[in-house]
């Protein structure tokens, strides 16, 4: 134990005591609790683009950092509520925001000597970690559970070259594998959010958005599978405030899908504990998740932050997906998208205000799971090229009338509930 000033210590998250840092110390050896960073001589001095913007609230590596300019991803301003944004991380290099903690952990991966990184993933961690190694010379090794990951997200990992193990089970099954194969066999070094140097890349996400609106917001909303993101989150909310940067922090608001929401059910029985799902099930395969690691972490920010967390169903899932891309320009795959859909619940529940400056976080890129878009229906038509102009302006008018009444016909938000708010001279 040493708790020199200036010098960086790992925190246990659950008995407080604090260790020397090392890059294979992910648990509490006294209680076995989740550990976080805690900065040796935390600067708010931002410089530069990017995650490595903040390198003054990042751990110090000796050897250049393994990136390709992931972060400032841009905060869009709503059209269709007052003082909501996006936060649109599937600009990311991989499409998610993983990349942010991937450049951190990948950079001490290779510090330290690794020669192979390993993750279980619903397909994200996947890919970014995938990349980050391809970039560092290192051998990736990815985790996967059998039939359940978005077909955009294979398709990268297998692109980057990583080697797939298919693991017969769920999520929470392969990251049991990959943390066994970490623990026994010290050349795979572990990359999943349990590695609180992961974390503290993925922490960036709230330093932009506090510097892009000049203040925090009211609240910020994350849809939670292995509720990595959002205890990153909450950590530099804090952060801020403790450096006298800002002088509030905002409302830490998770979001979790119908059959996979083992936080959100324990944030609403107001038990200590989750109560872990045996087989999660949901569409949106990112969070398909019933044992989430950093469950204390994220317990702890939605408490502390006197947040709150709520459930949606698959069928809200589609519907805010298919809003967001039709009225905001802006395609997400369902994890994302639950972000909105939560977001529409927690209005309706009076969880949020109208106009309270909310920023929905949409971790992910729609193009990453096509089968999910397949549900959306098309205005297309095929024409002869020597189509009558008069005849073609018909018929595209009767795709838009088309449009409209299925759009109403599914209680398309966007339209019934509440007026389109234009923030756009
Ligand atoms: N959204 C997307 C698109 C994700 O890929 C994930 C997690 C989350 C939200 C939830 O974030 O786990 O920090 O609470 N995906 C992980 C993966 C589990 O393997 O890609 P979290």
């Amino acid at each position: 134990m040493n708790s020199d000033v200036g010098e960086t210590l790992l925190k246990c998250v659950s008995c407080g005591r604090e260790y020397k840092p090392s890059p294979r110390l992910f648990r509490c050896p006294r209680c076995g609790g989740l550990l976080e960073v805690v900065l040796g001589n935390p600067t708010w001095r931002p410089k530069g683009r990017g995650v490595w913007r903040y390198r003054d609230l990042l751990p110090q590596t000796k050897i250049s950092p393994v990136t390709m300019g992931e972060g400032s991803t841009p905060l869009i301003a709503s059209r269709l509520h007052k003082g909501l944004y996006y936060k649109f991380e599937g600009s990311n290099p991989t499409g998610s925001f993983k990349d942010r903690g991937m450049t951190v952990a990948t950079t001490i991966a290779l510090e330290n000597g690794a020669s192979s990184v390993i993750a279980a993933s619903t397909g994200n961690t996947a890919s970014s970690m995938a990349a980050y190694a391809s970039r560092a010379g290192l051998r990736p090794v990815i985790f996967l559970p059998r039939n359940k990951v978005a077909k955009g997200k294979i398709l990268q990992s297998i692109a980057y070259g990583a080697a797939i193990v298919w693991v017969e089970g769920g999520f929470d099954d392969a990251i049991s594998l990959a943390m066994k194969l970490s623990e026994e066999k010290q050349k795979y070094y572990p990359m999943n959010s349990f590695n609180p140097w992961r974390l503290e890349g993925q922490k960036t996400l709230y330093y932009e958005v506090f510097e892009d609106l000049g203040k925090p917001p009211d609240a910020m909303v994350y849809p939670v599978g292995n509720a990595g993101n959002i205890s990153a989150g909450w950590k530099a909310a804090q952060e801020l405030l403790m450096l006298g940067v800002a002088d509030t922090v905002p409302r830490f608001l998770g979001v979790q899908a119908r059959g996979a929401s083992p936080i959100a059910d324990a944030v609403s029985k107001g038990l200590e504990k989750p109560v872990f799902v045996d087989s999660p099930e949901t569409i949106a395969s990112a969070i398909r998740i019933g044992k989430p690691v950093n469950w204390p972490k994220a317990l702890k920010a939605i408490r502390e932050s006197k947040g709150t967390a709520v459930v949606v169903g698959d069928d809200e899932i589609l519907q805010a997906q298919m809003t967001l891309a039709r009225h905001e320009g802006i395609i997400v795959e369902p994890a994302s998208a639950a972000s909105y859909a939560g977001y529409l619940k927690m209005l309706e529940e009076g969880l949020v205000d109208r106009g309270d400056t909310v920023v929905l976080v949409l971790t992910g890129h729609g193009l990453k799971d096509p089968a999910s878009l397949e549900s959306m229906v098309s205005n297309e038509v095929s024409v002869k090229p020597s189509i009558d102009t008069n005849e073609l302006d018909r018929v595209l008018s009767e795709i838009w009338q088309h449009s409209a009444a299925v759009e109403v016909q599914k209680g398309n938000d966007a339209r019934k509930p509440y007026p389109l708010y234009q923030n756009i001279p």
